[in-house]
């Protein structure tokens, strides 16, 4: 594995076995570079979670980060992301960790470029060090993916979170339903068939994973209020008590507290979320370790 661009490039062996790599990270072993290595993360969207973690399993493993802020760069002055990438190639950089707003920003970099690349997401596309972070905590619990439910709550069509752990539940074996407003489902065949009422997922789930609304991505606004969208789609407090025994709740963040999730439970004990910002460091580090390995 040369660079990881989106889920699609992992076989089901190679998802399982970064799992079991993140595993033993997880577990407290120990591996560096043969030799010193640096890296760069290019976020040119917000980014709290995805960058830290990022530069903690950079660190972790004993590579130089070089700081990078998109934002005083000369982007700004027209270079183009190729050439910024070309430069920080010939400076010395191993391995960059983009988030771009550009959905599939990487296809236009493939083979122009010699340094190891991650995508930390990119528009509405994919996010997969997000999607297989989430598949450690799912394994962590469950410890397999066959024949478990998951059911993903919220924004869909604009979520690269959705789409990526869509193609990878489904590749190992488990069944994936959607819930949310019906309108953010139409024109979406594919996904429609497996659309379910909230209340109806909360009963059969083995996972209920809460998206954001992306309100930077949409053009025109829900015309739900925050406290009508928790109500009508959101997981309250109530239907918490009536979640399928032994299933987690689980959300990328960043959350808005008390419109997908009540705020209540967000730290309950069914809850995994600050679990999966702890396997995204573990994760990162598989991934980072697989592409330098090769
Ligand atoms: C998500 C993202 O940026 O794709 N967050 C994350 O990386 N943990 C989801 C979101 O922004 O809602």
């Amino acid at each position: 594995m040369n660079n990881l661009f989106s889920m699609k490039d992992l076989s089901t062996e190679e998802i399982l076995e970064i799992l079991h790599t993140a595993e033993s990270f997880a577990k407290g072993e120990n591996w560096a570079p043969a030799k010193q290595t640096f890296a760069v993360n290019l976020f040119f969207e917000p980014s709290t979670r995805t960058k830290t973690s990022f530069e903690m399993a950079e660190r972790k493993l004993g590579i130089e980060v070089i700081p990078f802020e998109t934002g005083t760069s000369s982007i700004l002055k027209g270079e183009t992301l190729e050439d910024t990438l070309k430069t920080l190639e010939s400076i010395g950089v191993d391995l960059a960790v983009i988030r771009h707003e550009q959905d599939a920003f990487y296809e236009s970099l493939a083979g122009r470029v010699q340094m190891k690349i991650v995508n930390g997401g990119d528009g509405c596309g994919q996010h997969p060090t997000q999607s297989l972070l989430d598949l450690l905590t799912i394994k962590q619990d469950f410890g397999k993916f066959e024949d478990l439910k998951v059911t993903i709550v919220g924004d869909l069509s604009h979520s690269r979170v959705a789409r990526s752990n869509t193609e990878a539940l489904t590749a190992l074996g488990a069944e994936v339903f959607y819930s949310g407003p019906p309108e953010w489902f139409e024109g979406d065949a594919e996904n429609a068939q497996n659309y379910v009422d909230i209340d109806e997922a909360i009963r059969f789930s083995d996972v209920i994973m809460l998206l954001r609304i992306q309100h930077e991505r949409h053009d025109s606004m829900m015309d739900l209020t925050a406290e009508q969208y928790h109500e009508r789609y959101g997981l309250t407090q109530e239907r918490d008590e009536r979640m399928k025994p032994g299933s987690i709740i689980m959300h990328p963040g960043p959350v808005n507290r008390g419109v997908e999730i009540a705020d209540s439970l967000v730290e309950s004990r069914k809850s995994r979320i600050f679990r999966q910002m702890e396997n995204g460091v573990y994760a990162r580090m598989a991934v980072i370790k697989h592409i330098l390995d090769k």
